[in-house]
This record gives structure tokens, sequence and C-alpha cells, in this order.
């Protein structure tokens, strides 16, 4: 119980030092960067753990990289400062930066979560699929209309479980995998052409 009230003490803590501004600029925190480091940044920097923060006099020398590899964020200062605090967090923790998993009880994520778990224009998708313990499971995806897509499924100790370029057909895909540590996932997309993905279904399988 007393460790419930600290939890909280500290969340309505940090609320109460995010600015105003920053909220109606961006009511999520961290939401967009993340998706956008992880796929797109993640290219070079995932598993980058140096153990050292980048100096602060750096920032501004990173600036110009980082819209460089996402020419979005040249207007948009609170995206730059995210990630690059997403890239020092990554090099002092060596894990992916911490967001919510919200995965749903029966594994069957709708168009409504799945539209925020996306970068809009890219449409590359980083979506935390959550824990599971060993065994075979089916990953489906339903899509917007056919396409080449690249996917990954990474552990959150940046092991690959899948790597792989697909072509879907009949707008669907269905991938087996299999899982042999209990730990966190991730799935990470890479259409060839932005596509939605409209619906994505993970399931037990018994088949070897
Ligand atoms: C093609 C590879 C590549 C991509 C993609 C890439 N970077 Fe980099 N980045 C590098 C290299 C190489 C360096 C310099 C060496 C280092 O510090 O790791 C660097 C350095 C940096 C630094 C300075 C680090 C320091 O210690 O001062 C930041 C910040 C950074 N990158 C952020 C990003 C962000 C954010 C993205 C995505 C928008 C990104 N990078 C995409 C290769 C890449």
């Amino acid at each position: 119980m007393e460790k419930c009230y600290l939890i909280w003490t500290l969340c309505l803590f940090s609320l109460a030092l995010i600015p105003g501004e920053a909220l109606s600029i961006e009511d999520e925190p961290f939401r967009e960067s993340v998706i956008i480091f992880n796929t797109i940044c993640a290219k070079c920097h995932e598993a980058q753990c140096s153990g050292r923060l980048s100096f602060s006099n750096s920032y501004q020398a990173s600036i110009d990289h980082i819209v460089r590899h996402y020419d979005s964020a040249s207007e948009k200062k609170w995206l730059q400062k995210e990630l690059f605090t997403i890239l020092n967090h990554m090099k002092e923790k060596c894990a992916y930066y911490p967001v919510p998993l919200n995965v749903p009880p029966n594994r069957i994520w709708g168009t409504e979560t799945l539209e925020k778990k996306t970068t809009l224009r890219e449409r590359n998708y980083f979506i935390p699929i959550g824990p599971f313990t060993p065994g075979h499971y089916n990953l489906e995806i339903e899509l917007a209309k056919d396409a080449k897509i690249t996917m990954h499924i990474i552990s959150e100790t940046f092991e690959l479980v899948i790597e792989d370029c697909y072509q879907t057909s009949g707008q669907r895909l269905v991938i087996p995998f299999f899982i042999e540590e209990t730990e966190n996932y991730y799935l990470r997309v890479y259409p060839r052409i932005p596509v939605q993905i409209t619906q994505l279904a993970i399931s037990t399988t018994t088949q070897k």
C-alpha cells in the first residue's frame, strides 16, 4: 500500500514538472519520438550501450544529424530533444525507452490502438507486444492493401526472433514464430510503401 502511494506521489510530481505548453503540442510525451527512434534511428543506434551520456554540448551539434535522418523533425524542437533523450537512455541503460505496454488481454490490436504505434508518413510501426513465455505462436496482420514488408520481432534484450521480408496476399499475412526466453517482445514493421495495418493478432499454437 505504502509503495502505491509513493508511486502515485512520484507520478503526480513528474506531471507537475511538465510545462503546460509542451502538453498542448504533444499530449503524450515521447509517444511519437519513441516510434521514430525505434524504427528510423534504430538502424544505427539500437543496442548502442556505451554506458556514458552524450555531452550536453553535443546536443546542438546533433540537431543537423538528427534532421538529416528525419527531416520531419526540422521544425520540431520538442522532437529533437526527445530523440536526444531517448538515445541517451539507450546508451546509459542499454534498453528501449520505457513505454506503456497496453497489451490487449486477447492479444488482438485494433486499428485505433495501432494508429498510436506508427509514423504516419512512412508507416513504420513499433509495437510492444508484451511478455511471452517459451512456445509456438502465430502472428497475423491485416492491411489496407497488399505490400512488401520487413518485419522484426525483437526482445527487450535485443535478440531478434524474426527478421525477414514478406509479401502479403489477400491483405493478410500470417507468420509462425517460436519464443525461447520469457521476456518482453516488440514488433517492428517497415513497409516498402506506406500501408496501414488494420489489425494485429497473436495466438498460441501447438504446431511444431
Ligand atoms: C546511418 C546510421 C545512423 C542513423 C540512421 C542515425 N545515426 Fe545518429 N549517429 C550515427 C553515428 C555514426 C554517430 C557518431 C558516433 C556515435 O556517437 O555513435 C551518431 C551520433 C549521434 C548523436 C550524438 C551522440 C553523442 O554521443 O554525442 C545523436 C544525438 C544521434 N546520433 C541521434 C540520432 C537520431 C535521433 C537518429 C534518428 C533520427 C539518428 N541518430 C540516426 C549514425 C546514425
